[in-house]
């Protein structure tokens, strides 16, 4: 295996990649969704596109190349985490029930809220027979028509979704949730908030600085008894400086909120964080988590004329974490074995609740921190 080129947050592999090994860890992008955004959608396959990283004002341009180069990513991040937390026995049977109630924040052309939808319709034969109601959050508005457009497309059946124009920031958060969800009579199932806040850290990080924390009190109050809460981001730096790491951001806001008297939400992923977090060091250790999510585009006309068309291969770098309300984390935890040290990112372990970050590869033995089960 030979690592060519890196781009934001992705190494690509070389082309001669072991094909069989490769195609076993990947999560597919199914090809009828890359067929209809390349087609119906004009999606652009751009990896050299580097404005990615502000979304909020994109136009119609720069969201095709969103959606042809990162749109896929989100997709494929979080087909795999839920793939992966339907192993557990109790979460499996928490979404048996007819009635699934997702909110999304700052979901944009919905590729995060289509892995879902994909995973569950996936694992559940009566996929059809549930009754689905979104209620999806973001500043830009042409990302929620197509986002609109690919739900309805692939979901038309059952699901029900409402999309909201607004945008939030540190100091209208709890105001503008509060307005959006006031008159909702259930809470929810899933509340996610898939690679937000970067784009918010990066245009005013002094002015937002504490939204991880304040996003998690907030949207605690609307999650269900035993509903799962996902927090996940990219994982560079929003400045040049090394403390501003993304995910070491995250956890020293994380590690403050569960340090709280009022916490309400406990993590159940990583599995460090779920059995470690009352005696965590991460505030003082600058602790950094990150997971390489391999996947597999399909080699298709749609990257032909590009020039790393022969890029099957790769891995995306994702900082995530799993939260639910202390009752439901610990019926979700109980029956998994507790290790003594757990990988957290390459080369990075967590060994009871203290990080070591000796490098390169020590901690690569070790269970991997973010999967309930073995990697599919
Ligand atoms: C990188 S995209 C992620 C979209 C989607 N969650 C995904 O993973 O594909 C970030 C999204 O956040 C939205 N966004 C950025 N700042 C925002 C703000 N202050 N208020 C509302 N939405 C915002 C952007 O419009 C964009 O759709």
């Amino acid at each position: 295996m030979r690592v060519i080129r890196l781009e934001w947050g992705v190494t690509i592999l070389a082309e001669y990649v072991n094909q069989e090994l490769n195609d076993k860890l990947s999560t597919h992008f199914p090809s009828e969704l890359e067929n209809f955004i390349f087609n119906d959608l004009k999606a652009i396959y751009d990896p050299d596109f580097h404005e990615v990283q502000e979304n909020l004002n994109a136009n119609e341009e720069k969201l095709q190349k969103y959606l042809g180069t990162y749109f896929p990513r989100s997709f494929t991040e979080i087909n795999l985490i839920f793939s992966e937390l339907f192993c557990n026995t109790y979460i499996k049977s928490i979404f048996d029930k007819n009635e699934i109630f997702i909110l999304d924040i700052g979901s944009g052309t919905g590729g995060n809220l289509l892995g879902l939808l994909w995973s569950m319709k996936d694992l559940y034969e009566n996929f059809e027979h549930k009754d689905i109601y979104i209620i999806s959050v973001d500043g830009n508005n042409k990302a929620l028509d197509i986002q609109e457009v690919l739900i309805n497309k692939f979901f038309p059946i059952n699901v029900d979704l409402h999309v909201e124009k607004s945008k939030i920031w540190y100091d209208n958060i709890y105001y503008n949730l509060d307005f959006l969800l006031d008159n909702c009579q259930f809470k929810f199932d899933v509340i996610m908030v898939v690679k937000f806040v970067n784009e918010i850290y990066r245009k005013e990080y002094s002015n937002n600085e504490g939204m991880y924390k304040l996003l998690i009190e907030t949207v605690s109050d609307y999650l269900s008894r035993d509903g799962l809460f996902i927090l996940a981001d990219v994982t560079d730096k929003i400045e040049n400086n090394d403390d501003l790491y993304l995910p070491k951001i995250m956890n020293k806001e994380i590690v403050n909120y569960l340090n709280s008297t009022d916490a309400k939400l406990r993590p159940i992923i990583p599995l460090s964080c779920a059995f470690w977090y009352n005696s965590c060091t991460a505030k003082k250790e600058n602790c950094f988590t990150q997971r390489k999510i391999p996947f597999k585009l399909n080699y298709s006309k749609n990257y032909n004329n590009n020039k790393n068309s022969r890029d099957l291969y790769k891995f995306n770098n994702l900082t995530y974490k799993v939260f639910a309300h202390k009752i439901a984390a610990e019926k979700i935890l109980e029956k998994i074995e507790r290790k003594k040290h757990y990988k957290i990112a390459e080369g990075k372990a967590c060994i009871e609740g203290t990080y070591i970050y000796e490098w390169p590869i020590s901690a690569n033995k070790y269970p991997d921190a973010f999967s309930f089960c073995t990697f599919k």
